[in-house]
């Protein structure tokens, strides 16, 4: 009646599951762990009562641990990752080849393999657009997109636009329109306008788009159409209206006047002289 034993009772008799024994001798086959430290490693098992999942932790760290002692051990690139894989992709021009988790998602191979910090890490859930960047010309969320997913690709982030010292038009319209104020969400706002650009080019329709049959290429956008096709990124600081006059210019292709001047000293000393007599009334 031995499929019905329990755990203890092999604990108890300082056995273990014929199971357990076969899966740990195969994990340390595939290992390469044999003679002494495979001996220990059952040993210690069964003196920790461990199962299978936890004797494959177990036979992990060894090997590990093995590999770090060596003197003359050869690393491999990355010997910690699980689920490697290399990718090779262009970002902002230059050919990169980079060896990452399966999982990782663009942002993080951007920011945190790359240093491209530029791009924003916002809601990370595909929420905000902070992480916007331009994928073989089209804007896509880089939290929700799998950097393995863009082997052969080309990638470009808010670091890729200025030509040298020359900012991108949209850059300079942000700046002109003071479209932004913490500029967290500034790159993936300015990504997104710099695609929603070539979209509108293409005659690509929107939701907003009024009659889909007559769509035709370089299409002249309604700041309707502008604030729709840029609904995805969102600005807590509330800088829409410098956003959507930012992108207007450049779709416009000529200088429109700026909605907003800093203060000449006359009126804020007008405001400052303003401010006292009220504080003086209320008193
Ligand atoms: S960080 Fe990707 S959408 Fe918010
Ligand atoms: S400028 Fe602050 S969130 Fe947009």
């Amino acid at each position: 009646m031995n499929d019905h034993r329990e755990d203890e009772d092999y604990l108890l008799n300082g056995e273990e599951r014929p199971e357990t024994r076969a899966d740990g001798e195969k994990l340390l086959d595939e290992l390469g762990i044999f003679g002494v430290a495979r001996r220990r490693f059952f040993e210690q098992g069964l003196a920790g009562g461990l199962g299978v999942f936890a004797l494959q932790l177990l036979a992990k760290e060894k090997a590990l641990a093995a590999v770090e002692t060596a003197p003359d051990a050869v690393f491999a690139e990355n010997a910690g990752l699980e689920n490697a894989v290399r990718v090779s992709l262009k970002i902002n021009g230059a050919a990169q080849s980079v060896e990452i988790d399966s999982r990782t998602a663009l942002v993080d191979l951007l920011r945190e393999n790359l240093g491209l910090t530029g791009t924003k890490k916002g809601c990370d859930q595909g929420q905000c657009g902070a992480c916007t960047v331009i994928v073989d010309g089209r804007r896509v969320l880089s939290c929700l997109t799998l950097a393995a997913r863009c082997e052969g690709k080309t990638v470009t982030t808010v670091e890729g636009l200025a030509k040298g010292d020359e900012l991108h038009p949209v850059q300079a319209a942000f700046i002109k329109h003071d479209g932004f104020q913490c500029g967290y969400c500034t790159p993936g706002q300015i990504c997104s306008a710099v695609a929603l650009l070539d979209e509108a080019k293409n005659g690509e329709a929107s939701a907003a788009t009024k009659n889909l049959r007559a769509t035709a290429r370089d299409l002249k956008l309604s700041d309707e159409e502008i604030r729709e096709r840029m609904s995805g990124n969102v600005c807590r600081c509330g800088a829409y209206p410098g956003i959507v006059a930012a992108i207007r210019e450049v779709q416009a292709g000529r200088e429109t006047a700026q909605y907003w001047q800093f203060a000449t000293e006359e009126e804020i000393a007008a405001a400052m002289s303003a401010g006292e007599e009220e504080r003086d009334a209320a008193v």
